[in-house]
């Protein structure tokens, strides 16, 4: 989701010490002075140990499944990079094809029941529930079948953030009733479609029995140390172990036994907090009055009413889009968060390391080591069936970077440190429910908006968007410091770090991959790094089979096309060679959209990315009197509407993407 830097979550009034108290204004001249002196910093001896993943250069890392059956020849990046746009379209590279598929509306093949998209926004919300959602996001290709028929067939599951309802309704909300906020609702969440090629054309295979959708009032499981907690209980599920619902669901995470995780991001925004939100509703951001306007009609998203119907989002849920019977889950063993996505590394002996970030102003990054091993399919098991509790036992830490680069991960265990009864936290359950609080008290890093993170596996090191902030080292806000070291952040930054030994290490190495920007900004620290094409607000993050690190970014509408932002266009993907550092514009979406979620076929041969909210205003919800006042993509039909859609891009000769 872009966000407006006038109306996004803001909630740290926490007195933690920021590193900038001891920050090191050596280190940040240091970290200004690019990509070669960065390298240097990481590959500094850690504890008699060099970092040699960045003398590799580009090694081959996990991305997607199946894919590291190509081998890397050639140069990483071999097209032609396109210049920065503002036209109403989306460009690729010289050689390349994008075609779109799935756009908001599409039925996603449910047997016998696939109504039609009505462009004029007149679908019911009965008709909503069984068709693609509103604002894709995170999106990830599942190969069906093995060989070559992997790469010809398979499954895509995807978000759907968040809606606009200007564009949802045919009068968009104007008048507001109980039917909207069921299509508003139905129009969130995921969804699973099967697709396939024929020839270069993919599409979209109706009906598929696995097509599915998970909407903000579909059943989920609560496992982990809060399911059943006081604070999870309502009065709807006095268990306090089944929710109804996911919402907000940002970026995708593709775990090694073929599930799908997503982040319940600003869960917030959804809920009526009414004039005095308690201590613990106000460290997460409660609002007087829900923004989706859901409470109007629908009663538990009253948090006056029902108080902790809101501590039951915020989690990170896991769907098994090849089984259309499973149950999807929310894990609160890895910590409640406005989690962007979760991402999982594997230690030397099988356990699953799950990263995390909040996308929230001055909020954290996490990281879950899980108890058990992941287990093998077998014993009439499928290997999602086998990792079915994996994830509900381990070890949660919050990240600390401090300024001469080394970084401490600070485990959120109830009766450890200030994590006590004393302190307010009854138990463990209580932790992750105040994993923010419980994070404080630790003394975490506040950082500029974590946003998706890639991990490459052999090389050990993890890669985190930090999007934009430009509240740090304001007036009464935290100041900078070495991890998030540009005061007024418009430009965004991508962070990393080395763990130090395995991934479930106490301890890393961290530096920055790249400060973004644009060099011709008068600003010092607008100015950013970057070595190739100029960029903004980093979000999407995926690291291909090969190497490349796929960069998306997300500008909201009211910072496009002026001030710093003048020159850099429309939001875009860039192309990241981290053995020497280059930058290379590949796509650029149409006006005022996101780029957001990449996935290849395993034969590298296909990319899917994901569009989002073409044509959004800067106020967020689109006129329906004229909805395509800034975007009519991807259909340009006089009096139609901008849909977000799914793109598929090949290149011409059917060779592998991005050589
Ligand atoms: Fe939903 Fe942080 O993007
Ligand atoms: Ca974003
Ligand atoms: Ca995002």
């Amino acid at each position: 989701m872009a966000k407006d830097f006038s109306t996004m979550e803001d909630s740290n009034r926490s007195s933690n010490l920021s590193i900038h108290d001891v920050s090191d204004p050596a280190r940040r001249s240091l970290l200004r002075g690019g990509l070669g002196t960065l390298a240097s910093g990481l590959l500094a001896p850690i504890g008699g140990l060099t970092a040699l993943g960045l003398l590799q250069g580009c090694a081959t890392a996990g991305g997607s499944p199946g894919a590291t059956a190509v081998a890397p020849t050639g140069p990483l990046l071999g097209f032609k990079a396109i210049p920065a746009v503002a036209t109403d379209t989306l460009v690729v590279p010289d050689g390349y094809v994008a075609q779109v598929i799935a756009a908001w509306g599409e039925a996603i093949g449910v047997v016998g029941n696939m109504p039609a998209f009505k462009a004029d926004g007149s679908n019911t919300a009965a008709e909503q529930a069984v068709q693609m959602g509103m604002h894709h996001d995170g999106i990830h290709y599942y190969p069906l079948g093995s060989g070559g028929a992997a790469s010809s067939r398979g499954l895509l599951a995807m978000n759907h953030e968040y809606t606009d309802d200007g564009l949802l309704h045919a009068d968009g909300m104007k008048t507001w009733s109980a039917e909207k906020v069921r299509k508003a609702q139905a129009a969130h969440g995921m969804a699973v479609i099967e697709v396939e090629r024929q020839g270069a054309v993919w599409q979209m295979v109706r009906p598929s029995r696995y097509a599915r959708r998970f909407t903000a009032y579909t059943p989920f499981a609560v496992t982990g140390p809060a399911a059943g907690h006081a604070l999870m209980k309502t009065a709807a599920d006095p268990a306090g172990r089944s929710v109804l619902g996911t919402l907000n669901n940002c970026a995708s995470g593709m775990t090694p036994w073929g599930t799908y995780l997503s982040g319940e991001e600003n869960f917030a925004f959804y809920f009526d907090g009414g004039d005095n939100p308690d201590a613990h509703q106000k460290r997460w951001g409660l609002r007087k009055t829900a923004s989706y306007r859901w409470p109007e009609h629908d009663e538990r998203f009253d948090a006056r009413k029902h108080p902790n119907e809101f501590n039951r989002f915020g989690w990170v849920v896991e769907i098994d889009p090849m089984d259309p019977t499973s149950t999807p889950v929310k894990r609160t063993a890895l910590g409640r968060a406005a989690h962007e996505g979760a991402w999982i590394a594997v230690t030397k002996d099988g356990r699953a390391v799950v990263y995390s970030g909040e996308d929230a102003r001055f909020e954290y990054i996490y990281k879950f080591v899980s108890r058990d091993k992941i287990a093998a399919a077998g014993g009439g098991k499928t290997a999602a069936q086998a990792n079915s509790q994996l994830l509900d036992h381990g070890t949660l830490y919050v990240a600390r970077f401090d300024a001469d680069g080394s970084g401490r991960w600070l485990p959120l265990l109830h009766g450890q440190g200030p994590l006590t009864v004393a302190n307010g936290f009854a138990d463990q359950g209580e932790i992750v429910i105040k994993s923010r609080q419980a994070s404080d008290l630790l003394g975490a890093t506040k950082m500029d908006r974590p946003e998706w993170l890639a991990i490459d596996q052999k090389a050990g090191e993890v890669y985190c968007t930090l999007t934009n902030n430009s509240s740090r080292g304001m007036k009464d806000m935290p100041g900078v410091d070495a991890a998030n070291p540009r005061a007024n952040n418009v430009m965004g930054n991508i962070i990393r770090w080395k763990e130090i030994g395995d991934f479930d290490s106490p301890s890393m190495r961290w530096d920055h991959l790249v400060l973004a920007g644009d060099p011709a900004n008068a600003r010092p620290d607008a100015k950013g790094n970057v070595k190739g094409d100029s960029f903004a607000c980093p979000d999407g993050l995926v690291l291909d089979a090969r190497g490349v690190l796929w960069i998306q970014t997300d500008m909201h509408a009211t910072q496009m096309y002026k001030g710093e932002l003048e020159r850099i266009g429309n939001n875009q993907m860039l192309a990241c060679d981290r053995a020497t550092g280059e930058v290379r514009r590949f796509l650029t979406g149409p006006v005022n959209c996101e780029i957001t979620g990449v996935t290849l076929t395993p034969d590298l041969r296909t990319m899917f990315i994901n569009v989002q909210h073409p044509g959004e205003t800067p106020s967020d919800r689109s006129d329906p009197a004229d909805p395509s006042k800034f975007s009519n993509w991807p259909d340009f039909k006089p009096g139609g509407r901008p849909r977000s859609a799914t793109v598929v891009i090949r290149r011409k000769d059917g060779g592998v993407i991005g050589t």
